[in-house]
């Protein structure tokens, strides 16, 4: 059986496309379809390469909203949709509790750093002005908080050819972009093992 999965985005969208080739033509065929790619944001870069490929697409704007009202119409629009899983990539709202709630243990994000060293917006800045020399990325479910859900997987980043930060950018983008439809594919084939296993019962 494969999982339904809501993209959602607010920019460039460059992990959402990378995760829609695998989908399409690579190692997710079996294992999910993209139900829908969401925004808060009207003109989120991301929405229009989306609606190129023929993905269905909608926002909705979050702007001076309260984030327990806006979650709501994000989750009356789930319902339309009815996805499995809301894979999170470069959204930049925390979510509330009632949309946790609605989705617990099926919303996932990727994270540019070891998210129990850092958590939020500029990770990568943060790495390369600390001088480090080697790096992570997370993916992980979400939880309330910002960067605090359970890991599901971590992979390093070397970074310590790297002479600026946008170096540090490209190379770490490119290890997101393999590493987020790799462990996605995981976390799906142990959902099917369960279903599998539970319709056996
Ligand atoms: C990525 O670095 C991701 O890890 C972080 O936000 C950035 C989004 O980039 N959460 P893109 O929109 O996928 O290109």
């Amino acid at each position: 059986m494969k999982q339904r999965i809501a993209i959602f985005i607010s920019g460039r969208g460059s992990n959402m496309i990378a995760i829609l080739h695998q989908v399409r033509e690579g190692i997710l065929k079996q294992a999910c379809d993209v139900v829908l790619v969401f925004s808060n944001k009207e003109n989120a870069q991301g929405l229009q390469k989306a609606k190129e490929k023929g993905i269905e697409t909608a926002f909705i704007l979050s702007k001076g909203k309260k984030r327990e009202d806006f979650d709501k119409e994000v989750i009356a629009l789930m319902d339309k949709f009815s996805p499995d899983y809301i894979i999170l990539a470069g959204y930049m709202r925390l979510l509330s509790p009632a949309f946790i709630q609605a989705f617990k243990g099926r919303i996932i994000n990727i994270h540019p750093a070891d998210t129990k060293k850092f958590q939020g917006v500029g990770a990568y800045e943060w790495a390369y002005e600390q001088g480090l020399k080697k790096t992570q990325v997370t993916v992980h479910f979400v939880d309330e908080g910002m960067d605090t859900g359970d890991i599901i997987e971590q992979r390093e980043l070397d970074i310590s050819e790297c002479r600026s930060l946008e170096e540090v950018e490209k190379k770490g983008l490119s290890l997101e972009h393999k590493m987020y439809s790799e462990v996605l594919k995981k976390v799906f084939n142990n959902k099917q093992t369960m279903v599998k296993k539970n319709e056996q019962k």
